[in-house]
């Protein structure tokens, strides 16, 4: 399972890098990563696990935020109480994106980003994206609204964005009536 304190932190440059295309086969640590990934986002949303291994909540991560320079990305959603689905996207690229914009009404958050923020990220509604899953077959898939909203911000950090990056400094809430919160 990834650790919290593996995770690098926003002050790591790190985080800034822009990761590259892996290559397939999948070397056995980016199978590793995406496995401990998904064992970790599952437990930190389950709120005794997640105090049992000190664990904040989170859907997503990427290779980046424990210094793997790979574009590789892990989502969990949880879909009902309880029941979680598992998105892997590799060297994932978007192929068309909605007008409509969207944002999290609470604010986005970030295992990399270890205080509150508050702000608009403004989002597209939906998106497809064309990727690898983790045997080298390419896939298409829709997604939609805080499905899209965490694929965006995982697809961020493999340019080296983080979310508070698209937070107007001078006014957070810039634009809140050309956009739907969810
Ligand atoms: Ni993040």
């Amino acid at each position: 399972m990834i650790k919290s304190k593996q995770i690098l932190d926003e002050k790591d440059k790190r985080l800034r890098k822009k990761s590259v295309d892996v290559t397939f086969p999948l070397d056995k640590k980016y199978i590793d990563f995406i496995n401990d990934s998904i064992e970790m986002l599952t437990l930190s949303q389950i709120e005794e696990e997640a105090k049992k291994y000190n664990l904040r909540p989170g859907m997503g991560l990427s290779a980046i935020q424990i210094g793997i320079d790979k574009r590789i990305f892990v989502i969990v959603l949880e879909v009902d109480e309880g029941k979680f689905e598992n998105y892997i996207f590799i060297n994932p690229k978007i192929i068309s994106h909605s007008e409509e914009m969207i944002y999290v009404d609470g604010g986005e958050g970030c295992l990399s980003i270890n205080r509150e923020t508050k702000g608009i990220v403004p989002r597209y509604a939906r998106l497809t994206t064309e990727f690898y899953d983790i045997d080298g077959n390419i896939k298409t898939l829709r997604l939609r609204e805080e499905l899209a909203i965490a694929f965006q911000h995982e697809f961020d950090h493999l340019n080296g964005i983080l979310f508070i990056d698209k937070i107007d400094k001078n006014d957070p809430y810039k634009n809140a009536n050309n956009m739907r919160a969810i």
